[in-house]
């Protein structure tokens, strides 16, 4: 399968490139706004892997639609028009986009929200992300889809639930609030804890990532699953089965 990545010569890209060599995936354009690289795909090409910036996302899924070949979005922080883009792109074409490819954070959406709907709001829910000093969002798009899972467990609108970090005179934590902390520093690839703190007892369930090869692995494996798929956005869940 011929493939393009987005965002070639970023931390992720590089990951991408490095990890379809030597695959059935044939990297034919390696695209990025930085010297030296691709500024679009090559014809042929089958399938694109985007993680790159969410002001690039718009033009390649509308490219890609228009083409006709499947497209994998790694790339988070996208606007609320960057994002209805996507939409209207994945009525086209198979669209995948997750916040984060690895196995294990998958998983722990899944145990996140069997939490939340065991436990009831007399347990606050605290979720704490870090990432490397050079991340550009916040919070993590990883910390903001274990939030939905939380919400979606407990049947609660999760905009109405939300707040995002705490400074000053806020008063006592309301009940049934769904808190979102984001650290940065150092070389972290990313780490995300959620904390369901009771009176009596505190649960804690906790991810860390060690390796981008988490990512990048999930990512080609979720673009060579959606070649041939009918049009629609679908997650890493259906890939991995779990949605
Ligand atoms: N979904 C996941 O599993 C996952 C995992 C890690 C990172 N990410 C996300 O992937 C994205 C990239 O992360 P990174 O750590 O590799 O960042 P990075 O800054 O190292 O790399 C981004 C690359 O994109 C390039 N770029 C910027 N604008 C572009 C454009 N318009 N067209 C083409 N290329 C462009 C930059 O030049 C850079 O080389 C971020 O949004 C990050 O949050 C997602």
């Amino acid at each position: 399968m011929k493939i393009a990545i987005v965002g070639a010569a970023g931390r992720m890209g590089k990951k991408l490139v490095e990890l379809a060599n030597g695959t059935e995936l044939e990297v034919v354009s390696k695209i990025d706004i930085a010297e030296g690289y691709d500024r679009t795909w090559a014809p042929g090409t089958e399938g694109v892997v985007d993680f790159s910036h969410h002001t690039a996302v718009a033009e390649g899924v509308a490219k890609a639609a228009a083409e006709g070949i499947a497209y994998v979005i790694g790339t988070t922080g996208l606007s609320a028009d960057e994002q209805r883009a996507v939409d209207l792109a994945a009525k086209q074409i198979p669209i995948v986009q997750s916040s984060n490819y690895s196995l294990g954070v998958n998983l722990l959406i899944e145990l996140v929200n069997k939490a939340a709907k065991t436990l009831d709001d007399a347990y606050d829910v605290e979720i704490v992300e870090m990432h490397h000093k050079h991340k550009k969002d916040a919070p993590s798009g990883t910390a903001l889809m274990l939030a939905r899972s939380v919400a979606e467990g407990r049947q609660v609108d999760l905009a109405k639930k939300a707040v995002y970090g705490r400074q000053g005179d806020v008063g006592e934590r309301p009940r049934g609030e769904i808190a979102i902390h984001a650290l940065r520093g150092g070389s972290v690839v990313g780490d995300h804890t959620v904390m369901f703190a009771g009176d009596l007892e505190r649960i804690e369930i906790t991810h860390k990532a060690q390796d981008r090869t988490a990512f990048a692995a999930g990512a080609l494996k979720a673009l060579a699953w959606a070649k041939g798929r009918k049009a629609g956005i679908y997650t890493m869940r259906d890939v991995l089965g779990f949605a």
